[in-house]
C-alpha cells in the first residue's frame, strides 16, 4: 500500500507580471475571487482532501500569504467583542494550526521545478501534493482528493490532466500517452510547452500533482529547460523509468486565474456556484450580455 499523502507544496514565488500593476504590492495569490484570496481556495481544497501540512514556496514581499493563514488575535477579539460570530468563524477558519504551515523563500524565480526543489527538506522522503493556486477547480469531489485516491491505487506520480485545444499545447506540459484505462492515462514521456505541430498529444498537465519524492533527486541536478527555467515536467520525465506516471482526467472544471480572462471567468463561475449570489447574478449577467 502506498504511503499516506500528508503534505502540500504551494509554489507562490512567481512575479505575477500578467496582473501588473495589481501585483505591484499585492501578491497575485492574494487577489480575491468573490470573497476569498485565490490561494485560500487551494488550501481549502487540500484540507478537504486530508492534507495536514502546508509548505509555501514564496518570495520577498509576499509575506501577506503566510499572514493570511495565521491567527489574527486583535481582529478576532474585536469581532468577538462586537458579537460578530459568523465573521469570527470566517476569520478563524482560515488559520492553519501552528507548526503545520511553513514558508521557504525562493530567492530567484528560476522556474517551477526549482520552486518545488526548495521544499525538499520540509517534504522529506514521502509522497506529496503540489498545487498551483492559479488553477482553480470547481468539482463535486476536491480535485486533490481525486488524485490522492488514484495515487493509492497506482502509486508513482499522478497529475491532473485535461484536453486542451491543439494551438495551446505550447502553454502546458503535455503527455506522450502509452495507454489509457478509464480516467487514467499512463505516460511514456512528457514534453514541456511543445509547439502544436510536434506535441505528442493534447493532454495537458494542470496545476495539481501527487508526486513521488524521487523527483527531488532529478530537480537537484538543476537542469534548465524551456524558457531557460528549471522545469518540473522535465524532471518528472527523467523519472519515468523508475516510477509510473499517470494523468487523471479529473471530474470538474478548471479555471486559469493566471490570465485576465480566466480570472473573470472564475469570478463568474464561483459567483454562480454561491447559492446566495446566483439568483441575482444570473439575470444581471444576461442583461449585461444583451446590452
Ligand atoms: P507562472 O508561469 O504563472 O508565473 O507560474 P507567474 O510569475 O506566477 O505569473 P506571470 O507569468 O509572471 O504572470 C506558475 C506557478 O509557479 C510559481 C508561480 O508562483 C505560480 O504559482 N512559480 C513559478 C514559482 O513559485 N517560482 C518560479 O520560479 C516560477
Amino acid at each position: 500500500m502506498s504511503q499516506r499523502v500528508r503534505k502540500a507544496v504551494l509554489p507562490v514565488a512567481g512575479l505575477g507580471t500578467r496582473f501588473l500593476p495589481a501585483t505591484k504590492v499585492i501578491p497575485k495569490e492574494m487577489i480575491p475571487v468573490i470573497d476569498k484570496p485565490v490561494v485560500q481556495y487551494a488550501v481549502e481544497e487540500a484540507r478537504a482532501a486530508g492534507i495536514e501540512e502546508f509548505i509555501f514556496v514564496s518570495a520577498e514581499g509576499k509575506e501577506s500569504i503566510g499572514a493570511h493563514f495565521s491567527a489574527h488575535p486583535s481582529l478576532e477579539k474585536q469581532l468577538s467583542d462586537k458579537g460578530k460570530t459568523a465573521e469570527l468563524k470566517l476569520v478563524r477558519d482560515t488559520s492553519l494550526p501552528p507548526g503545520k504551515i511553513h514558508t521557504v523563500i525562493q530567492e530567484n524565480p528560476l522556474g517551477l521545478g526549482h520552486a518545488v526543489w526548495c521544499a525538499w527538506q520540509l517534504v522529506g522522503d514521502e509522497p506529496f501534493v503540489v498545487i498551483l493556486p492559479d488553477d482553480m477547480v470547481l468539482s463535486k469531489t476536491p480535485c486533490i482528493k481525486q488524485l490522492i485516491d488514484a495515487h493509492a491505487r497506482v502509486g508513482g506520480h499522478v497529475v491532473a490532466v485535461e484536453d486542451v485545444p491543439r494551438d495551446q499545447t505550447n502553454r502546458y506540459g503535455i503527455l506522450d500517452v502509452l495507454s489509457e484505462q478509464g480516467s487514467l492515462a499512463k505516460a511514456k514521456g512528457l514534453v514541456e510547452k511543445p509547439a502544436p505541430e510536434s506535441a505528442p498529444s493534447t493532454l495537458a498537465i494542470i496545476g495539481r500533482y501527487v508526486l513521488d519524492p524521487i523527483v527531488f533527486k532529478e530537480l537537484d541536478k538543476k537542469t534548465k529547460g524551456a524558457g531557460n527555467e528549471i522545469q518540473l515536467t522535465d524532471a518528472l520525465n527523467r523519472t519515468l523509468s523508475s516510477v509510473p506516471f499517470h494523468g487523471l482526467r479529473f471530474e470538474g472544471i478548471r479555471y486559469d486565474c493566471g490570465t485576465r480572462v480566466g480570472f473573470v471567468e472564475a469570478n463568474v463561475a464561483f459567483g454562480l456556484a454561491h447559492p446566495d449570489m446566483e439568483p441575482r447574478l444570473r439575470p444581471l449577467l444576461k442583461k449585461l450580455l444583451e446590452e
